[in-house]
């Protein structure tokens, strides 16, 4: 998720963080916001207020999933593999696309991978990436709401899946580093409730409001091949059109190859399909691709 996020809203935010962090502290095992949500007990600020007692919605596709097909989504050494320095896909690049396998290896390239995601995040003034973004199509994000390294928290969530989605939707403004300098904005629940592991392997459930969870769902959202403007309503859409085919076009250009995509061929009915996930059961997924 691109900058524009960390506008006044993550100021706050960064603010009730008691603890300031080193660089290298993606390796700490615990997740910085208790289940309570009291650390964000201050975040005041609109639209990213703090929702309590909430309805929720179950979102979980995850159990409807066979065990064969799991084993099949595992990452191997090879999909793990990255050249340093990392580089940002860019839309419409089909990596952004594609099925990102589940993480089972909890090891020094692991660690190494997300080091380098947090670099090249902070260098583009990023606040959260996902790895299919940095070409590694694999179920893992690194955030840091404060988007400065050595403030606020780093946050690695590695095969996340989101459970749960507050009924109670907001706009916001987003960006996204495979679309750079592209905002619009973008309806997601309020809270959620995540379920994931850390950079150790150990598994988690955390519930997230505020910032943390727009964050999360924009990322999450990328591992399940899904882009911010897929859940934009046609109005938004047609504000950033242009810019979306001038993209496509750098990439026609770059690669020699047909854009895989063009936002002028967008079929409404999918869009509304995906948009429309946190009041159904099922999240749109690989299983409809
Ligand atoms: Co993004």
């Amino acid at each position: 998720m691109a900058a524009r996020l960390s506008a006044s809203p993550v100021l706050s935010y960064a603010a009730l963080l008691s603890r300031r962090v080193a660089a290298t502290c993606f390796r700490r095992p615990f997740f910085p916001f208790p289940s309570s949500g009291i650390s964000l007990r201050g975040f005041s600020s609109q639209p990213l207020a703090l929702v309590r007692d909430s309805p929720f919605t179950d979102v979980s596709v995850q159990a409807r999933r066979g065990r064969s097909s799991q084993v099949e989504d595992l990452a191997s050494s090879a999909d793990l593999c990255f050249e340093s320095p990392l580089k940002i896909v860019e839309y419409p690049d089909p990596i952004l696309r594609a099925r990102n396998k589940r993480i089972s290896a909890f090891d020094e390239n692991l660690r190494k991978l997300v080091d380098e995601m947090f670099d090249i995040m902070y260098k583009t003034d990023g606040i959260g990436l996902s790895a299919p973004q940095v070409g590694v199509n694999v179920q893992l994000m690194v955030f840091n709401p404060a988007g400065e390294r050595g403030e606020g928290e780093e946050i690695v969530l590695v095969n996340p899946k989101m459970y749960k989605a507050s009924t109670r939707t907001l706009f916001y403004n987003e960006g996204c580093l495979s679309f750079p300098g592209i905002y619009a904005d973008v309806e997601r629940p309020a809270s959620i409730k995540v379920d994931a592991r850390d950079i150790n392997g150990a598994r988690f459930r955390v519930n997230l409001s505020g910032l943390p969870a727009r964050i999360f769902q924009h990322e999450f959202d990328h591992l399940q091949g899904i882009l911010f403007f897929d859940r934009m309503t046609e109005d938004v859409l047609e504000t950033i059109r242009s810019q979306l085919k001038l993209l496509e076009k750098k990439y026609e250009n770059a690669t020699g190859l047909e854009s895989p995509e063009s936002i002028d061929k967008n079929i409404t009915g999918q869009r509304k399909e995906i948009a429309g996930f946190a009041q159904r059961k099922e999240i749109t997924g690989f299983a409809r691709r």
